[in-house]
């Protein structure tokens, strides 16, 4: 087995550009929002197999400002399976001058998704 097995995957790692940033130049949160739902969905879909739509952000809190050329890495860890939705629970950690400092936690938050069908209405989810 190799070594990097055991270590836990970012969903997604992503870079802001100056063109996500706000009128005070710091990243501007719904970017965040729209990062941290793609990395919540892509673990739902992994999950379920099949389509997922977004239900409710029972969480989001910013904790620490995101800068331009921040390295964004956002986790994801399934915190309950129901019938048919799903709750994501999603760290976003950022590395600052990448590869000189440790990555801090600048977000959190918990998304509910649920499994759809091609109907889009709710399917059962197969717990694994
Ligand atoms: C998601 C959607 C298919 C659910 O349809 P619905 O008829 O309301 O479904 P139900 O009431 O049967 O609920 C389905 C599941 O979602 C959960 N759910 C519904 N609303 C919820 C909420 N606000 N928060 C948390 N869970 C919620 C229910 O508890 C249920 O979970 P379970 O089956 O695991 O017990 C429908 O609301 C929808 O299409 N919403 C729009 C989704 C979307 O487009 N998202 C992207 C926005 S840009």
């Amino acid at each position: 087995m190799m070594a990097t097995e055991n270590i836990k995957q970012p969903e997604i790692r992503v870079l802001p550009m100056p063109s996500d940033t706000n009128a005070s130049g710091d990243i501007f949160g719904g970017w965040l929002m729209s990062q941290v739902d793609i990395a919540g969905s892509i673990a739902a879909h992994r999950y379920v197999g099949n389509r997922v739509v977004t239900v409710a952000v029972d969480k989001f809190q910013f904790l620490k400002p995101i800068l331009v050329g921040d390295l964004v890495s956002i986790y994801a860890e399934i915190s309950h399976v129901g019938n048919t939705s799903l709750r994501i629970s999603l760290n976003v950690m950022a590395e600052r001058e990448r590869g000189t400092e440790k990555a801090q936690k600048v977000a959190e938050a918990i998304l509910t998704y649920v499994s759809v069908g091609e109907d889009r209405k709710p399917k059962i989810i197969n717990k694994k």
